[in-house]
């Protein structure tokens, strides 16, 4: 089976969360069941581009209402990541650094999507799916069915993957004429609430959606940023498939970003090391347990209230536990998190800003990694912290939910909590800080049970070719 997956990040070439991990890895899981799958995304500036060589495969031109643009599609050509890359370069509007946050995100993405369709009008033969993964290439599906320059590819099946459904692309009706010309009929696969809404289309459109959990799957029948009942009548054409990690990626026994390498036997021993190296670069305490957060800093992940967790779990818990916080995002969030750090030098630092190294070396050297969630559609961090032997403290939702046993259930290996809120972290931390202190053999036990679960992409990858399968011709 040949599937081309379009995804705006793809790790290592550009990622700014798990949708950059997931679109590096499916692929090359999926190519090891025996099947080819590619990936096709913008070329941005990003330092691999210039690092690798490359073949250029395909130039065209087209319009995004009157604009005329010119793009070209380069290959990279060793196939190093396990599946062939494929990037296309638009002139004036891909050729950025950042992958998102630019004013005129919504034309950029309409023409990388248009872009994708017109090099693929031109193919000698067609691929049994077509793969997009959130909002930013939420619109090929539309596009293959209804836009008459690409009618030519109507008949391809097509899977849309909800990574984060808060985020949905909408723009006005105003700018319709940025789409290529289509069967006016049809606007109706593209409305969702008087707004044209590219995650809205998808799910209209696509042969096809899947979740990247099964508990985020059943959270958006309820509440999904506004899309709830959508989901709910589209639930019969809807799957929900737990993400997995690249377990070459997030090896502990092989990371080169880590201090020291270690594996179940090695824990202890090896954790202590990082731990040392992490606690000597932020001036942190070795002995005591060491509970982190990594990601962004936003209302999604809760951020907002860390500062106050910490402040309160230092003061009920006698400052027992130190803290460490990589992340980059609302700078109100940021600069309460420094005061935190200010006014507790010694217990509390953090890394603002985006550093893949460091987190690395933060799920080897950490004790605890927090989770507080509000939305958390699969989440990486908890099960990245699974492999190094970090235990998850993680809000009940979504694919934490899926993920992680609280240690009070048999044969447990985290923490879970069900609110997010300052008095539940307080008290989860409690419950971290007596598991250090005094239940040693279950915290051993638990760290090498928590590093040999699988949550390879094996079986997930596996899970995708079943949906693929259901509804290729
Ligand atoms: P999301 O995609 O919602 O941000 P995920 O848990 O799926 O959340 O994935 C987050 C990914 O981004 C993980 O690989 C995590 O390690 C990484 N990450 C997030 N923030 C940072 C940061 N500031 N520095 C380095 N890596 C980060
Ligand atoms: C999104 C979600 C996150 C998920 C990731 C990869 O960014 O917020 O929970 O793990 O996509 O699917």
């Amino acid at each position: 089976m040949e599937i081309i997956h379009v995804s705006a990040e793809c790790f290592p070439v550009a990622k700014a969360g798990g949708l950059g991990d997931v679109v590096g890895a499916l692929p090359k899981y999926q190519n090891e069941l025996g099947h080819v799958a590619k990936v096709v995304m913008p070329m941005y500036r990003t330092k691999f581009l210039f690092q690798n060589e490359w073949e250029l495969v395909h130039e065209g031109s087209q319009n995004s209402g009157p604009h005329y643009f010119n793009y070209s599609v380069i290959r990279e050509k060793t196939n190093k990541l396990g599946f062939e890359l494929y990037l296309v370069d638009i002139n004036g509007l891909l050729d950025r650094e950042k992958i998102y946050g630019y004013d005129d995100d919504t034309r950029r993405f309409i023409a990388f999507q248009i872009a994708v369709c017109d090099w693929m009008s031109k193919w000698s033969y067609q691929p049994d799916v077509v793969h997009c993964h959130d909002h930013h290439t939420g619109l090929i599906p539309f596009m293959f069915q209804y836009c008459y320059s690409f009618k030519n590819l109507a008949n391809i099946p097509t899977v849309f993957t909800i990574h984060n459904a808060q985020y949905q692309g909408q723009f006005d009706w105003g700018q319709q004429h940025l789409l290529p010309a289509y069967d006016t009929y049809k606007w109706g696969m593209l409305d969702w609430d008087k707004l044209i809404n590219p995650l809205a289309s998808a799910i209209k459109c696509s042969s096809k959606v899947t979740t990247v959990s099964k508990s985020y799957l059943n959270e958006l029948r309820y509440e999904a940023n506004g899309v709830q009942n959508l989901i709910q009548y589209e639930q019969g054409k809807s799957i929900g498939i737990l993400n997995g990690i690249d377990a070459d990626v997030w090896d502990p026994s092989k990371d080169s970003m880590i201090a020291k390498n270690y594996d179940d036997h090695l824990v202890k021993e090896g954790k202590r090391k990082n731990k040392k190296e992490l606690c000597g670069m932020f001036g942190l305490d070795v002995e005591k347990p060491l509970i982190t957060f990594i990601g962004r800093l936003v209302g999604e992940k809760a951020a907002d209230i860390l500062p106050d967790a910490i402040r309160s779990s230092i003061y009920h818990h006698h400052g027992a536990a130190n803290f460490l916080i990589l992340g980059s995002g609302e700078s109100d969030v940021e600069n309460r998190l420094e005061e935190v750090k200010h006014q507790f030098s010694g217990y509390v630092n953090t890394h603002i800003g985006y550093n893949e190294t460091l987190s690395h070396l933060m799920y080897a050297g950490a004790d605890f990694l927090l989770m507080p969630s509000r939305v958390e559609p699969c989440g990486l961090n908890q099960m990245y912290a699974l492999r190094y032997g970090t235990v998850p403290m993680v809000r009940s939702t979504g694919g934490l939910k899926d993920t992680v046993r609280d240690f009070g259930e048999w044969q447990g290996y985290g923490i879970r909590f069900n609110h997010a809120t300052v008095s539940d972290i307080t008290y989860s931390v409690g419950r971290a800080i007596d598991l250090y202190q005094n239940k040693k053999d279950l915290y051993t036990w638990m760290r090498s049970y928590m590093m040999h679960i699988d949550h390879s992409w094996d079986a997930s990858a596996a899970e995708y070719i079943k949906v693929y399968e259901s509804i290729t011709r």
